[in-house]
C-alpha cells in the first residue's frame, strides 16, 4: 500500500480500499463518497458481479482477493467489510502492507 499523500496544500487525500462489497460496505460508501478527503480508490470481492458494479460507479480497480487490492500502491487505507471469520486474516493482510 502507499503512503498518504498530500496536495501540497495542508489537505491530504485518503485512498480507501473495500474488501468486501456486501451490505457493510454499502452502509459505509456514501460516508467515504461524501468525505472531502477520502477517496475509494479499489475494492476487493470474490464476487464478480460485486465488483462490476463497483468498477461502473466508481471507476476503481478492482481485485479478486484482499492480498491483492493490499498490494495496490493506489490504497492507503483498507475498510474491511468481508464475513466476520475473514476479518483477523484480512488485517493482518493490510498491516503487514502497511
Ligand atoms: N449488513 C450490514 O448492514 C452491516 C452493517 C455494518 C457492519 N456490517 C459488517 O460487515 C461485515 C460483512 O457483513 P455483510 O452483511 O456486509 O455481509 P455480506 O455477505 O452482505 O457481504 C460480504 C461480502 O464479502 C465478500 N466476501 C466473502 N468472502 C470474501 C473474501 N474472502 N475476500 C473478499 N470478499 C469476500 C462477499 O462476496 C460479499 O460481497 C460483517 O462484519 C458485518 O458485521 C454489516
Amino acid at each position: 500500500m502507499a503512503r498518504v499523500g498530500g496536495n501540497g496544500k495542508g489537505a491530504a487525500t485518503l485512498n480507501v480500499g473495500i474488501v468486501g462489497l456486501g451490505g457493510g460496505a454499502s452502509d459505509m460508501i456514501p460516508a467515504f463518497v461524501q468525505h472531502p478527503h477520502i477517496k475509494l480508490t479499489a475494492a476487493a470481492d470474490i464476487d464478480p458481479g460485486q465488483l462490476e458494479k463497483f468498477h461502473s460507479e466508481f471507476h476503481g480497480e478492482t481485485y479478486q482477493s484482499a492480498e491483492a487490492l493490499c498490494a495496490s500502491p493506489n490504497v492507503d487505507a483498507v475498510y474491511i467489510a468481508t464475513p466476520n471469520q475473514f476479518h483477523t486474516a484480512h488485517a493482518l493482510l493490510a498491516l503487514e502492507r502497511g
